[in-house]
C-alpha cells in the first residue's frame, strides 16, 4: 500500500471511528456535541448530521472492501445506521428534529441517501429488512418538507432517487423539479447559481455539482441503455437533457479549478457561507478523480498531491477536540466563522474529500509519483505548466 493512501486512510478513520464506534456503544447522543461546540438551535439535528455527512464521502471506500479498516468501519456503520433509525433506540436521531432544525431533515436525509446510493452494497443491500424499513419511513418523512429555492431542492431529488433505485414508489415530480430548476440556474461555463443569483462560495462543491452529476448519473444506471426522454416519455425532458450535458462537461473543468486553489502548505481560499467544512471545499476534486474524469492537463499524480496537502493541513491532530469530535473552523478551534445553521455535526461533511479512497490501490492515483501542483509550477516554476483547452461551456 502507497504511504498516501494509508495516510488518507488513517485521516478517514479519525474522522468517524469514533462517530461510529461511540453510536454502537449507544454513547453518541450524550457525549456530543462537545459542550463548547454546541449550537443550541440545531441540537435536535446535529447527531444525524454526523453520521450522514460523515458517511458519505467514505463511503466509496467502505463499498471497495479492500482495507481491513474499511471492513471494520462498513461493520460499524450498518449497526450505527441501525441504532440511529429504530425509533426504540437510545441512539434513535433521524426523526428527531425540532424548532430551528425542523426542515433540516430533508438535507440531513439527503446526504444519508447519498451515502447508501455510494455503497449500495455495504451500507443498504448488507441492512436488515427491518432497517431498511426504518430508513425508508424516515426518508418518506422528509416529502412533506418544501425545499428552500435554492441547492435545497437537490435534497428532494436525491431521495427520490434513493426510492427510484430501490424500487419504492417515488415521487417523479419530486424527483424531476430540482433538475429542472438548475437548468434555468445555470449561469454560465460551468458555474450554476444558488437558487437563480450568483453565489461566490463553495456550494457548487459541496452540494450542487456533485448532486446534479450523480442524481443524473444514477438515474442512467437504473435504466441502462434508455436515454432520459425514454425514461419519462410523459414529460418534457428538454431541459434535463441539456443540464446533463452542462454537468458533465463542467466537473473536469471545475475539478481543475479547485486545484489551482491549492497552496503548497495545503491551504487555499478560506471564502464564502460553510468554510467550516474544510477540505470538502474540494469535493469535486476528488469526485472527479473517483470517477476517472479529470481533464487531460492535470494529471492524477498532481490531482493527489493538492488533495493530500488540504487534508493534511485542515484535518490534522489540531482539528479534534480531547473527545476526538471534529471541531467547528478551517484548520483548528474557529467557532467564529460558523454561521447560524453550522453546527459540530454538520462540519463532518469534509468527509466528502475522501471519496478517491473508493479506487483500488492498483489505481493511477495511488500508484503515479508524486507531482507538483499548478500553484508550484506557476508560482515556483517546478515542471511544465500546460494551458487548459477548453472553450466557454454552454
Ligand atoms: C464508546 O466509544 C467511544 C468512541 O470510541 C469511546 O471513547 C468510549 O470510551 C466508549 N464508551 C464505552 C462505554 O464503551
Ligand atoms: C409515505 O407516507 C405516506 C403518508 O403517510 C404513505 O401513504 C406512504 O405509503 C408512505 N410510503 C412509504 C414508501 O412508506
Ligand atoms: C503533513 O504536514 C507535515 C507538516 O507540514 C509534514 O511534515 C508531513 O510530511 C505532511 N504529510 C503528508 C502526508 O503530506
Amino acid at each position: 500500500m502507497t504511504s498516501a493512501r494509508s495516510f488518507w486512510i488513517h485521516a478517514a478513520m479519525l474522522l468517524m471511528k469514533p462517530v461510529l464506534q461511540s453510536i454502537c456503544n449507544e454513547t453518541f447522543k450524550t457525549a456530543f456535541p462537545s459542550p463548547e461546540a454546541r449550537n443550541e438551535r440545531m441540537d435536535s439535528i446535529t447527531h444525524y448530521e454526523a453520521l450522514a455527512k460523515g458517511l458519505y464521502g467514505i463511503a466509496p471506500w467502505l463499498e471497495l472492501q479492500e482495507d481491513p479498516e474499511a471492513v471494520e468501519m462498513a461493520q460499524l456503520a450498518r449497526r450505527a445506521i441501525d441504532l440511529a433509525t429504530d425509533p426504540k433506540s437510545s441512539q434513535f436521531m433521524t426523526l428527531t428534529a425540532v424548532g430551528g432544525a425542523s426542515r433540516q431533515p430533508l438535507v440531513t436525509s439527503a446526504f444519508f441517501a447519498y451515502a447508501m446510493l455510494r455503497a449500495p452494497s455495504e451500507l443498504w443491500a448488507k441492512l436488515d429488512s427491518r432497517v431498511k424499513a426504518n430508513v425508508i419511513f424516515s426518508f418518506n418523512k422528509t416529502r412533506p418538507i418544501t425545499p428552500s429555492q435554492n441547492n435545497w431542492v437537490l435534497f428532494a431529488s436525491m431521495i427520490e432517487v434513493f426510492f427510484l433505485i430501490n424500487g419504492v414508489q417515488h415521487n417523479e415530480d419530486r424527483l424531476l423539479h430540482g433538475l429542472q430548476l438548475h437548468r434555468e440556474w445555470y449561469l454560465g461555463d460551468g458555474w450554476w447559481g444558488d437558487g437563480p443569483e450568483y453565489v461566490h462560495n463553495y456550494y457548487n462543491s459541496y452540494v450542487t455539482q456533485p448532486m446534479m452529476y450523480d442524481i443524473l448519473d444514477m438515474l442512467h444506471k437504473s435504466k441502462p441503455g434508455l436515454g432520459l426522454k425514454e425514461m419519462f416519455p410523459h414529460r418534457d425532458m428538454q431541459a434535463i437533457i441539456e443540464l446533463n450535458t452542462l454537468i458533465n462537461k463542467a466537473i473536469p473543468r471545475s475539478a481543475a479549478h479547485l486545484e489551482t486553489l491549492v497552496a503548497p502548505d495545503g491551504s487555499f481560499p478560506a471564502v464564502g457561507r460553510s468554510i467550516t467544512c474544510r477540505a470538502g471545499a474540494l469535493h469535486i476534486l476528488s469526485l472527479a478523480v473517483l470517477k476517472h474524469i479529470l481533464p487531460k492537463h492535470l494529471p492524477v499524480g498532481q490531482a493527489r498531491t493538492a488533495l493530500t496537502r488540504t487534508i493534511n493541513r485542515t484535518m490534522n491532530h489540531r482539528a479534534y477536540d480531547k473527545n476526538g469530535w471534529l471541531r467547528i473552523g478551517v484548520i483548528g478551534s474557529q467557532p467564529k466563522l460558523a454561521q447560524s445553521y453550522v453546527c459540530q455535526g454538520s462540519v463532518y461533511v469534509v468527509s466528502a474529500v475522501f471519496l478517491p479512497l473508493g479506487l483500488p490501490s492498483t489505481d493511477p492515483f495511488w500508484t503515479q509519483p508524486e507531482l507538483p501542483t499548478t500553484w508550484e509550477r506557476v508560482w515556483e516554476l517546478k515542471g511544465e505548466i500546460i494551458a487548459e483547452h477548453s472553450g466557454v461551456i454552454k
